[in-house]
């Protein structure tokens, strides 16, 4: 009995020293120490053994036998369920710093190039910078700059309304002009600030109009300020910004926030004329909007279409090209 103990138990561990996966482990464990298996045949034959002696020694050879199986089940199952985790992860490793393609080097989109350096013009002639909400209030938006609920110049403004608050009180800002009043608010006199931003017209696109596009405002209010200083300041910025070789000129125009108002075009080396804002004198009401009085303080506001300069400055024939969102494009610039 004890050497077919013996044999059952070495033929047992060889096959545990053979398997070579962790799922075989699993059969050869319900295989060798379930109540079919060898090891358990001769458990249930112990009775038949005649004497006491004999029915213990064979007992305790026998539970040792499945002790010692069950022990090298379980090493083996460590050692190999570790071996298949380092394959699985050797597989399964990602290098992060590995390139599929070669990177394409960006590149700023010409809205935004233009944005900076007139931001940077403006800083060289002593402005701050400023950015107000893209989303306003009617108030913000009009009724400040001395648009009431029904002004006829409302109608030059297609606006996009948000179904927020009471009906037609919130809108998406049709121009950066509502900056000037959140300015005045704000900062006390003097103040020379621009505030480029995005802003939004129900407009039907064509080669110089989109729906969303940007603008660049800018506000100066001191004391003893005229127009005379509005359009020196458009002509350095003008040398500045397109070169010495342009020139500017105000072309007297309409708008209810500023009064006189003027359009600003400029005159390209080639001597044609390009509008590119509207600009004037800030209208009384509007400072009174802004909490200032007009009776000390006075200046003047401009608005500048910055996709319509990129446009200039590239020669790009279609403003809605900048938009198309294709990389080939921006690559020229
Ligand atoms: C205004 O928006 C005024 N707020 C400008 C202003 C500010 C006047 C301060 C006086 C004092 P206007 O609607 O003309 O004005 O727009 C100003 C500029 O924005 C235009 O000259 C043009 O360059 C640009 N612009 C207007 N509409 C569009 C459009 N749909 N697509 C692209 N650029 C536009």
């Amino acid at each position: 009995m004890i050497s077919d103990i013996t044999s059952a138990r070495d033929d047992a561990l060889s096959r545990v020293a053979a398997a070579s996966s962790v799922d075989e482990i699993a059969r050869l464990d319900a295989e060798l120490l379930g109540k079919k298996g060898a090891l358990a045949g001769l458990k249930s034959g112990l009775g038949k053994l005649s004497t006491v002696e004999e029915k213990k020694a064979a007992g305790a050879a026998v539970n040792e036998a499945m002790s010692v199986v069950e022990e090298a089940l379980s090493e083996r199952r460590r050692n190999l369920g570790r071996a298949e985790r380092e394959v699985q992860l050797a597989a399964e490793a990602l290098d992060l710093t590995e390139f599929a393609i070669t990177p394409r080097r960006g590149r700023a989109h010409i809205v935004t190039q233009a944005w900076e350096r007139l931001e940077d013009v403006f800083v060289g002639l002593g402005f701050q910078v400023a950015e107000g909400p893209e989303v306003e209030t009617d108030w913000y938006n009009f009724e400040a700059l001395n648009m009431p609920p029904s002004h006829p110049a409302r109608s030059m403004h297609d606006t996009f309304y948000v179904d927020h608050g009471a009906p037609g009180s919130t809108v998406l800002r049709t121009h950066t002009s509502p900056v000037q009043i959140r300015v005045m608010q704000l900062v006390q006199p003097p103040i020379y600030m621009v505030m480029p931003g995005r802003v939004f017209r129900n407009e039907t696109t064509d080669s110089t109009h989109l729906a969303v596009f940007h603008q660049i405002e800018g506000l100066v209010i001191d004391r003893g300020i005229t127009l005379a200083d509005l359009a020196g300041t458009i002509d350095s910025f003008t040398k500045a910004f397109f070169g010495t070789d342009f020139g500017s000129r105000l072309r007297p125009s309409y708008f209810p926030f500023t009064e006189p108002s003027a359009e600003f075009d400029i005159r390209t080396p080639t001597g044609d004329w390009l509008e590119l804002g509207g600009c004037g004198m800030v209208h009384p009401n509007v400072l009174r909007a802004g909490g200032l009085d007009p009776e000390e303080w006075s200046g003047f506001a401009f608005g500048f279409g910055i996709d319509r300069m990129a446009k200039e400055r590239h020669g790009v024939g279609d403003v809605r090209e900048m938009y198309t969102n294709d990389i080939r494009f921006i690559e020229q610039f």
